[in-house]
């Protein structure tokens, strides 16, 4: 049974839907400590600068395939051109491969927001091996991402309008209003450290804005250019069939340029205040070594050595940001999710209800074998791009790095070369809206975006190295 496809409400509720989906664990957990490795402020710059070019054409494009076709990822490309089907088989098998660990992860935010609820919750969570403890233990993150996977597929079933729209409603000002309120906190604090050394967080929010280019190299200058550009992939949701599932839900009169600068905005200042959320607290406490030292264990190992050190504060301060990052992972899981469903529905024909219980196995199954990754079926293995990893970093690797490059650049070929980009420009501006950005479109579609991604690839891939 088809069931008839729904629409956004209107304009706030395809915005606030799309930018719960942009805004999510990349934005709060890699975007700071990416930052941080890349000297602050150069990595920002970068950063919007390519949120404008890059990001802009990739959200533009997906957004308006899907309002142009009214179809899910899976059978999007299809029927723009038969030949080019197999992208959306593609880009449907990458909310297949990130849903799973996404929702692991998803467990381990719960962990640590309960962990907060309890009295002596703060020192608890900073104790050395805390982290490690909980993802080795065999039960624990598996209950607690059964619990994440359980509110997500609710929502799913609820479907566009009761579900995904009115959830984001209602936690994306919630989540605004926290992410403010930390970001003034972390700037406000200070710290004397046993040596007598007092640190204050606008000096830690200075760090974090201001470019600090002592020592790069042109070696240098393109790793913080492919990070920007791989992480701006991943925040914006683009190349994971997301944007496409959620473009076929907005009405026809709606204004698609006006709401995709709106969500570029609302990333893009979030990703930015989840750095003044986190690092001028980091190296309030920590100081500049502890900045270094943090890596992508940032969120789950220094940061609640952060909430420790702030006395009685601390509990509440980390029980409010763990809130805040399980609403950002629930909205970003939700859109993961629904760009599954939705394929299978379209393609299968089936009813929401069977198609969230065929992708419930899926993400179930897939999320174990994340979970037993880290004891039972531990195993180290080096990748192509040298980081050594476990299974959720090989899912994240296959997903990340190989196929979402791999998909947009094929989009970047279909709209750029076959269809032309006239395709999306007419769509997006078919009740006679003013594109902008027309030109820097076309280039952007045609020649810099797609070689940009090649790079991007072949990087991944281990075949260049010298950058
Ligand atoms: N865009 C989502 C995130 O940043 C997937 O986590």
């Amino acid at each position: 049974m088809n069931e008839k496809r729904n629409s956004f409400s209107g304009s706030l509720g395809f915005v606030l839907a799309a930018a719960g989906s942009a805004v999510g664990l990349g934005n709060i957990w890699r975007f700071p400590y990416l930052a941080a490795k890349d000297g602050g402020g150069l990595f920002l710059a970068m950063y919007i600068f390519l949120a404008l070019t890059f990001g802009f054409t990739l959200l533009t494009t997906e957004v308006a395939i899907g309002r142009k076709t009214k179809q899910s990822p899976l059978t999007a490309y299809k029927k723009l051109s038969k030949k080019w089907g197999f992208l959306g088989i593609i880009a449907c098998v990458i909310p297949m491969i990130i849903l799973p660990y996404y929702c692991a992860i998803g467990g381990w935010v719960l962990k640590y927001f309960i962990t907060f609820l309890g009295k002596s919750g703060a020192a608890a969570a900073a104790t050395d091996g805390f982290f490690t403890g909980f993802i080795t233990s065999q039960t624990e993150p598996i209950v607690l991402m059964l619990i994440f996977i359980a509110v997500t597929s609710a929502v799913i079933y609820l479907g566009v309008n009761k579900g995904i729209e009115s959830f984001s409603k209602i936690l994306m000002p919630i989540l605004i209003l926290l992410v403010l309120g930390i970001a003034v906190f972390s700037i406000t604090i200070n710290y004397t450290d046993a040596a007598g050394v007092t640190r204050t967080g606008w000096e830690g929010l200075k760090i974090y804005v201001i470019p600090n280019f002592k020592g790069m190299t042109v070696k240098g200058f393109f790793t913080v250019l492919l990070d920007a550009m791989g992480q701006l992939f991943y925040s914006l949701s683009v190349a994971m069939g997301i944007m496409i599932a959620y473009g076929s839900y907005v009405k026809d009169s709606d204004n698609l340029v006006k709401s995709i600068n709106q969500i570029e905005i609302f990333d893009t200042i979030v990703a930015f205040l989840a750095g003044v959320m986190i690092i001028p607290a980091v190296f309030v406490f920590q100081g500049r070594e502890g900045m270094a030292a943090s890596g992508p264990s940032l969120m789950f190992v220094s940061l609640p050595k952060v909430f420790a050190e702030m006395g009685s504060m601390g509990r509440f301060v980390g029980c409010l940001f763990f809130a805040m990052v399980l609403f950002a992972a629930l909205t970003s899981s939700i859109s993961i999710m629904e760009a599954i469903v939705s394929s299978l529905i379209d393609r299968f024909k089936w009813s929401r209800a069977k198609a969230v219980f065929v992708e419930l196995i899926i993400v179930i199954i897939g999320g174990l074998a994340v979970c037993f990754g880290y004891n039972i079926w531990y195993f180290d293995m080096t990748l192509p791009n040298g980081t050594v990893g476990q299974i959720l970093d090989v899912m994240d690797y296959v997903s990340n790095n190989i196929l979402m490059p791999v998909v947009a650049i094929g989009t970047c070929i279909l709209i750029g070369w076959i269809l032309k980009p006239k395709t999306v420009i007419e769509e997006a501006t078919k009740n006679g809206e003013k594109f902008g950005r027309e030109k820097l479109y076309t280039v952007m579609i045609k020649y810099i975006t797609p070689v940009l991604l090649l790079i991007l690839l072949l990087k991944a891939l281990g075949v260049i190295t010298f950058i």
